[in-house]
């Protein structure tokens, strides 16, 4: 029986968070045995945004060592970057040809950010959503892992996909959306109303895959909690225990019952402690790993081999896509 895709990409702006990990990376791990696993870094949508080019060039490189390093192995998993597959751009064009100007300012990243009164937010910005739908209908995959803030975006695919199939014929498969249950939506540590986010101007509550561990367990001893001294799952309530206890079950696999009862009677301090060891644990066995491919040429071969394999689908498929529009002259 032929395996089920499955495709996802990151955005490699800034340093890759836990929230990431815990999110979307590690879930790609998980799946990697049992899907086509296809993995992409989302460089054509981090410069949407103004970029320093020193500092972009060295997150690309970091984002690909982190995907190795957490465990996609380049022998089951497709790890390409967006931009050396020219058809994602192309695609994105036809797709944002098809996209309402009402649907993007439904958007809520961009919403928030017009809220917020952003100044000079550009075209890419803007039409990002539909970027994003050609990354993933060029590869027909049956499901789209992501993390809560990405669902509404795969939502706007599947409407897209359908559009298409409804105008040209069946194009497109209509995506499903795979959203973690545990740890979708890893809060920040200094304020568990808001999203562990790597743009987050003060970086106190956000992990870094790259922290120290000195640094994480700081972050982690000081995380904003409650006064209520119990360790309970309650994420209205009590959202920093919450926040905490995710990240904790999300690494160990421990539901939140199994959590609560080891911490019965404890205080906030030995709950961190336990939540401190687990992240500091798991952040030196990636960092050993990434430590020893960030100066290897794996990332290149990786790279190389991933394009070579995202190109053989995404070609033929821009090409029916074009067809079916009635662009193409030549074939
Ligand atoms: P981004 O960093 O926005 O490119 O996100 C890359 C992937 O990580 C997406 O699937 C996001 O939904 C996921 N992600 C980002 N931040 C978090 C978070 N705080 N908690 C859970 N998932 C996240
Ligand atoms: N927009 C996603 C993010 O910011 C990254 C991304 C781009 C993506 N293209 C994708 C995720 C296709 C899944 C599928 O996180």
């Amino acid at each position: 029986m032929t395996k089920k895709r499955m495709l996802s990409g990151i955005k490699p702006t800034g340093q890759l968070t836990l929230g990431n990990y815990i999110g979307a990376l590690s879930k790609f791990v998980d799946y990697q045995d049992e899907y086509e696993m296809i993995a992409f870094i989302a460089n054509l949508h981090c410069i949407t945004n103004p970029q320093d080019p020193e500092e972009l060039h060295k997150n690309l490189k970091d984002c690909v060592a982190m995907y190795l390093a957490c465990g996609l192995d380049p022998n089951k998993a497709t790890i390409f970057l967006q931009s050396d597959i020219m058809e994602h751009a192309q695609l994105g064009y036809i797709m944002c040809c098809h996209t309402y100007m009402g649907e993007l300012n439904r958007m809520t990243q961009f919403k928030d950010k017009c809220a917020k009164g952003e100044k000079n937010l550009t075209g890419g910005l803007y039409t990002y959503p539909s970027l994003m739908a050609a990354d993933i209908l060029l590869y027909d995959p049956d499901f789209v892992p992501v993390g809560e803030d990405q669902k509404q975006h795969v939502e706007l695919t599947r409407d897209l996909a359908n559009r298409f199939n409804n105008r040209y014929k069946d194009l497109f498969k209509v995506p499903t959306p795979l959203v973690p249950k545990v740890g979708a939506r890893i809060m920040s540590l200094s304020d568990p109303t808001k999203k562990m986010s790597k743009s987050e101007e003060s970086n106190k509550g956000c992990i870094y895959l790259l922290d120290t561990p000195k640094q994480a367990r700081k972050k982690i001893m000081s995380a904003v909690t409650d006064s209520l001294n119990q360790v309970k799952y309650d994420p209205e309530n009590q959202p920093g225990v919450s926040n905490l206890m995710q990240i904790m079950s999300s690494l160990t696999n421990k539901s939140m019952e199994q959590i609560e009862e080891e911490y019965a009677g404890k205080g906030y301090g030995d709950f961190k402690r336990g939540v401190a060891d687990v992240v500091v644990e798991r952040l030196e066995e990636i960092q050993s790993k990434y430590n020893e491919i960030i100066n290897s040429n794996l990332i290149e071969e990786t790279l190389a081999e991933g394009a070579r394999k995202a190109s053989s689908i995404a070609k033929p498929k821009l090409q029916l896509v074009q067809q079916r529009l009635g662009m193409e002259i030549i074939r």
